[in-house]
């Protein structure tokens, strides 16, 4: 239970609120993607806070493998 899963190969685009605070889900178990929904209590991951500095769209890496967590940063492209 140490891998994330891949919850999805493309980024999840979401419209975030200045000033608000989003739990990403680290673990890919999430059925609520690209937020935590608590599905990681049996693992060794937890949420990761994202505060949406200004309101916009924003994308949340859907398959956990990102270095810019909680951003996309490509990485899915490579995933094989
Ligand atoms: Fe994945 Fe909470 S469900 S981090
Ligand atoms: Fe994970 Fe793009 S969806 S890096």
């Amino acid at each position: 239970m140490n891998e994330a899963v891949i919850a999805s190969r493309t980024p999840f685009g979401v419209e975030v609120e200045e000033g608000k605070s989003y739990w990403w889900c680290r673990c890919g178990r999430s059925a609520k993607q690209p937020f935590c929904d608590g599905s990681h209590k049996d693992t060794s991951f937890t949420p990761l806070e994202y505060r949406a500095e200004k309101s916009g769209k924003v994308w949340f890496c859907g398959c956990k493998r990102t270095g810019k967590q909680p951003l996309c940063d490509g990485t899915h492209k490579h995933l094989g």
